[in-house]
């Protein structure tokens, strides 16, 4: 099992790259294989979930290059297969199989399980979606069979404002035949990202990173190309890490549009960060003022931000709140908090966080991927050594993390026991 071992309170000087972003590239790769054509993908972040997509894609005979921070895709040889159970338990992404394969061959099948450690995930608005552009849909156990006769543009209104539903309907609608409007369509970066690399084959996407979406069918995909952007995510756990610890540290290649209400809220709790251009220098100030935090959609405050900040708000001098309101369960690092000194009350999602805590290091455990980036914001500042288990997570989300954070003074170890 692989542990982080960490030795807290060094301050951190110098400077961190920004990688590509992981929830774009988890979608990227299976929209790569809509064309029967080749894609290249540019800023491709080196975590364990590009190679899971890359093996799933290599079971559907694409064959797939991945070399210097860059991804060739190659579908000459595509085939339609199941994507097995062991993927998708692994790997939620996996469902973008499900809208890709149907638009490129009118049928899908993949066994989805559902739920993780931070709620039920369901897919009914995915499904809700298909079936709006013409396909039928066969649930046995947790085997989905998708098929379609023919794929027509439909108006589709989400009653949530899903990023993965938006992403789906997107890719089986570029090949159905007509117009189809999304409604209350997710508007996160990564959708405009997404959206920019099916238009560079060919597809016809208008209103990407709006609540409306327009996508008129077309009958082919050409080659197509992308860059990936840069992960606002990682970003946001790298700004709070500097804000709590940094001298003179120094964040390159952020896109600060994406990250208005993180830095916003920083600011409000009195950070010292100063940004120009891409670029974000931060240095760590004594009094920090509590804030409250309610995660929302984009633009509002970032769910896979609201465990990081939860533990920058044990170091503000009173009581804030932290409100989680995309998932059902982004709490579970609370306790580890708690138990390291933090002293925070939870009410089913929302917890009341009484600072200013000394935190003390000891032996926790990452429970879901940013839980665990929480873990580890709080074994950075905590006195002593904090043992972090089952990092497996982090290392999904959070592109050489050892390597990033021991290079600007960090004590951090990887053990592999
Ligand atoms: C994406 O998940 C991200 N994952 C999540 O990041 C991110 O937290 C989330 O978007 C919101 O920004 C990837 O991109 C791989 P949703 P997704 O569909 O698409 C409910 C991380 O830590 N819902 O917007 O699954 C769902 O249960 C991960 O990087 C339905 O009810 O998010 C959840 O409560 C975690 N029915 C809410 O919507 C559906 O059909 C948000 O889900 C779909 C979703």
């Amino acid at each position: 099992m692989k542990k982080l071992i960490i030795e807290g309170k060094h301050k951190l000087t110098g400077t961190i790259n920004i990688g590509g972003a992981k929830n774009s590239i988890v979608a990227l790769l299976p929209a790569a294989m809509l064309t029967n054509g080749r894609s290249i993908i540019y800023n491709v972040p080196d975590i364990s979930d590009v190679h899971m997509l890359i093996e799933m894609m290599r079971v559907l005979g694409a064959n797939v290059i991945f070399k210097n921070e860059t991804i060739t895709v190659d579908n000459t040889n595509n085939f339609n297969k199941e994507i097995p159970e062991e993927y998708a338990t692994k790997l939620r992404a996996s469902y973008y199989f499900m809208g890709v394969l149907l638009a490129k061959y009118n049928y899908s099948e993949i066994s989805y399980p559902g739920g993780c450690s931070i709620g039920s995930r369901p897919i009914d608005l995915h499904i809700t979606g298909f079936e709006k552009l013409g396909a039928k849909v066969k649930i046995v156990n947790n085997k989905y069979t998708i098929k379609a006769k023919k794929l027509i543009g439909n108006d589709i209104f989400l009653d949530f404002a899903s990023v993965g539903a938006t992403l789906n309907i997107m890719f089986t609608a570029v090949k159905a035949e007509g117009i189809t409007h999304i409604y209350n369509a997710a508007k996160e970066p990564e959708i405009v990202n997404v959206a920019s690399f099916l238009n560079s084959m060919g597809a016809k996407i208008y209103g990407a990173g709006t609540s409306e979406i327009t996508i008129e069918g077309v009958k082919e995909l050409g080659d197509g190309i992308v860059e990936v952007i840069p992960d606002r995510i990682e970003a946001g756990t790298y700004l709070i890490i500097g804000a709590l610890l940094g001298k003179n540290l120094i964040i390159e290649g952020i896109i600060k549009e994406h990250l208005g209400s993180v830095i916003t809220k920083l600011k409000e709790i009195g950070c010292n960060l100063k940004i120009e251009g891409t670029t974000v220098l931060l240095n760590k100030v004594d009094k920090l003022k509590p804030v409250n935090i309610k995660t929302l959609v984009y633009p509002g405050f970032p769910t896979d931000l609201g465990q990081p900040m939860s533990t920058l708000l044990t170091q503000c001098e009173g009581e804030s709140l932290f409100e989680e309101t995309i998932y059902e369960n982004r709490m579970r690092h609370i306790k580890h908090l708690n138990a390291m000194g933090a002293n925070i009350k939870l009410f089913d999602q929302s917890a009341l966080i009484n600072g200013k805590t000394e935190l003390t290091g000891r032996t926790v455990v990452a429970t879901d991927l940013r839980a665990g980036a929480a873990m580890l914001v709080a074994g950075m500042l905590a006195e002593g050594t904090t043992t972090i288990t089952n990092i497996e997570h982090i290392l999904r989300g959070y592109e050489k993390i050892v390597e990033k954070l021991s290079s600007v003074g960090a004590s951090i170890k990887l053990i592999d026991t």
